[in-house]
């Protein structure tokens, strides 16, 4: 007998990827988020990202997150901009961060992994951070499939 299609959707948290993380967020090094950058500069972009690096360096579970660059993520208006993404949940694009909001978009990345689907409510979210999803992408990765 062929199992129904939701006999494969299984309640088991996602599997860790390779390297211990299971969160990955693509944060977006280029934008200028309305500055006005000289050539060599640091920009905005790059900031957050040291600052959400530094945020996590500095909490005792560290192992959970893995941060990546990426250049342009198509929201250059409302940079600083990110993806967050996890295994068998939406990933979502976020926008109009910055080196002051690192700690709440760590704090948000905890609640995002915490959740069933990927989904944080704005009430959920810090408060900084109540403006600024962008949009959600389906997951590509399928979820876990229960041993037979
Ligand atoms: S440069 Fe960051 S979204 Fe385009």
């Amino acid at each position: 007998m062929t199992p129904s299609p939701d006999a494969r959707i299984s309640t088991k948290p996602p599997p860790a990827q390779a390297g211990g993380a299971d969160v990955c967020v693509h944060v977006c090094v280029t934008c200028q988020a309305g500055e006005i950058c000289d050539d060599g500069a640091d920009r905005p972009g790059l900031r957050f990202r040291r600052a959400l690096e530094n945020a996590h360096a500095e909490a005792d579970d560290a192992d959970w997150l893995e941060i990546r660059e990426i250049s342009c993520l198509a929201s250059c208006e409302r940079g600083c901009a990110a993806v967050i993404s996890m295994p068998g949940k939406w990933s979502y694009l976020l926008g109009r961060l910055g080196e002051p909001k690192a700690a709440d978009f760590l704090a948000y990345a905890r609640t995002y992994r915490a959740s069933k689907t990927g989904v944080v409510l704005p009430s959920k979210r810090p408060a900084s951070l109540h403006d600024a999803v962008l949009g959600r992408i389906p997951s590509l990765v399928p979820p876990v499939e229960d041993a037979p």
